[in-house]
């Protein structure tokens, strides 16, 4: 199955599709004041947002993600006595019907869970490489990477979300899955109403579905589906049904199973019956670390984005004051940082069940200081002068606090938008292209541009690194201030770390440190991206004449974030996308 896309296809990412949030009206104040005062944001004139938005606010539990319809379904099971886990995996199950673009069964994710009684832990449910995956499976003859990671039947790793959801459950939740999965079997029996930004996402990838067996359902009759149209998914009603009445079971084994494995040899595929009995999610520790007094909880490897974030907080920190919003130094200091971060990130992490992981090392204080005190404070460092001593989308996120004190920080992806494009017939829903996320040959750039090393190149069984950063940052008292987590790649761990650094060194409400300008520095390519109206001109000049080669780019990252307030709780949806949040 080969494909005529150019390899480097521009990806459906961040959409600027808007949906409207529910406002909650009635708020109770809290006992005591827990957060210290909001400060005013400042942003510059150019920028598209202005501060002092409000966010959805409500006393008691808050669910915010990237579909209002999913978001409600995880605020109706906490109404109605679930814990942020129950509501958690209902929230995810019911985006595999309402956000088919990222939401899934066929992909995988990473969740990272803080319960009242103070238990953390991170669950990993990565897809896993095929066991007859080969090192140069995506290279051709002449040793040149193909397009075949990113779509198409061979782009697909094992899928981990459904065991992952269930076992997630089972530690933590307090409901049967039989209960969460319900909204979700209800949504994709009965349909729910199209809105125009789900009809976009769909048009924007119709040359990638229109070859495989969803066209049948995304584009009746040749054409995308409408705004307006009560939308069924029989096929997957009735392969979540089958999830409800046996557990993961019911997807790894038996006729969804079969059907999985027959669309894999339609198309060429290779995960086979054996992949899908033997796959497992993993129990994690988080990674653990402090940023100027408040604690951050992230998610530890087969996850890049807590080393990566706490690495980069840590450098920050090495600074005695936060440089002013918008200046040249706060957009330096987040380049550098980042992109030694990035160094680290692309050429030492990797799987741990593959490769050892200096996860100490790079998450310690003194580790910051060495790298801090090689950073120039007026010019940029090229990545290739630090890089000599060193080896050579789509996602969704979605937050979760209950009336209990639990919370929940989940992010899923099947990486591009609607995964490989592979539709399962029978089966009805994507799979993943999650296999572009490994060094398909290491040094050369994948989807993202990341450039990675030996650690991530493919093996059988090997989950590919990823940079999904689903966090919980903890307030010096020890209660969860924010829930946060993001989709866009590489891109998620500089926009999450943006939005924590927002809120604790800018106090800015969580509205406004979700509306403002964001950075991006991945190491290579050795150039900083800003958003369109979000740099100053003048500072641009400066960042310049540093040595920083700046690139313009539409929008970075789709977050979706919680924040404790004195009155309860705040929910934002990525004001650049769409999405819903839901409290009560
Ligand atoms: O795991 C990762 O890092 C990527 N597969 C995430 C892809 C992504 O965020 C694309 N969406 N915008």
């Amino acid at each position: 199955m080969t494909s005529s896309l150019p390899r480097r296809a521009s990806l459906v990412l961040t959409g600027v599709l808007f949906s409207a949030a529910c406002r909650s009206s009635t708020i109770s104040p809290a006992p005591d004041a827990t957060s210290p005062a909001r400060v005013a944001a400042n942003f510059p004139s150019s920028w598209r947002f202005r501060p002092g938005a409000a966010a959805t606010a409500a006393p008691h539990a808050m669910v915010v993600s990237n579909d209002s319809i999913a978001s409600r379904v995880g605020r109706d099971i906490i109404a109605r006595g679930g814990n942020a886990v129950d509501a958690a995996v209902a929230t995810g199950f019911a985006l595999a019907v309402t956000y088919p673009f990222a939401g899934n069964i066929g992909g995988g994710g990473f969740m990272v869970i803080r319960m009242a009684d103070g238990r953390t832990e991170a669950i990993d449910y990565r897809e896993i490489a095929p066991l007859a995956a080969t090192r140069n499976m995506y290279l051709d003859e002449n040793g040149n990477l193909t397009d075949k990671s990113i779509t198409g039947h061979l782009a697909v790793g094992v899928p981990g979300s459904v065991a992952g959801m269930e076992e997630a459950l089972r530690k933590y939740g307090t409901l049967p899955l039989k209960t969460v999965i319900a909204p979700a079997i209800e949504l994709a029996d009965h349909g729910f109403v199209l809105d125009s930004g789900f009809s976009r996402q769909v048009e924007a990838s119709q040359r990638n579905i229109s070859r495989y067996e969803g066209a049948r359902l995304f584009f009746p009759g040749g054409h995308v589906v409408r705004p307006g149209t009560l939308f069924k998914q029989p096929e997957l009603a009735y392969t979540l049904r089958q999830i409800a009445d046996r557990g993961s079971a019911g997807f790894y084994s038996g006729p969804v199973a079969d059907s999985l494995v027959a669309e894999m040899k339609r198309g060429g595929g290779i995960i086979t019956n054996a992949d899908l009995l033997r796959y497992k999610p993993e129990w994690r520790t988080p990674v653990k670390g402090t940023y100027r007094g408040y604690s951050i909880l992230s998610m530890p490897p087969a996850s890049s984005g807590g080393i990566t974030m706490m690495e980069t907080l840590n450098i920050l920190e090495t600074y005695d004051k936060p440089a002013p919003f918008g200046s040249t130094q706060w957009a330096h200091r987040l380049a550098e940082a980042y992109q030694r971060a990035f160094l680290d990130r692309n050429s030492k992490l990797g799987d741990p069940a593959f490769i050892d992981v200096p996860q100490a090392e790079l998450t310690s204080k003194e580790y910051a200081r060495k790298l801090r005190a090689k950073i120039d404070d007026q010019h940029h460092t090229p990545t290739s002068m630090l890089v000599a001593s060193r080896e050579p989308m789509h996602t969704t996120h979605y937050s979760v606090v209950d009336d209990k004190g639990n919370a929940v920080s989940t992010t899923t992806t099947l990486n591009s938008g609607f995964g490989s494009a592979v539709w399962v017939r029978g089966g009805g829903y994507f799979l993943n292209d999650e296999m572009d996320d490994f060094a398909a040959k290491p040094g050369s750039p994948n989807m993202f541009g990341l450039v990675q090393g030996e650690q991530n190149a493919i093996q059988p069984g090997k989950r590919m690194l990823s940079a999904m950063t689903p966090t919980i940052v903890l307030n010096p008292k020890g209660q969860v201030l924010l829930v946060v987590g993001g989709a866009g790649g590489p891109t998620i761990i500089t926009g999450t770390s943006q939005v924590v650094l927002d809120v604790i060194d800018y106090r800015m409400s969580l509205a406004d440190a979700m509306r403002a300008p964001r950075l991006h520095h991945q190491s290579l390519p050795d150039s900083l991206s800003f958003e369109r109206g979000g740099l100053d001109p003048a500072v641009a000049d400066s960042l310049r004449a540093m040595g920083h080669s700046l690139k313009q780019v539409g929008s970075l990252v789709n977050i979706n974030a919680i924040m404790r307030t004195d009155a309860g709780w705040d929910g934002v949806f990525e004001p650049r996308s769409r999405g819903g949040a839901v409290g009560y």
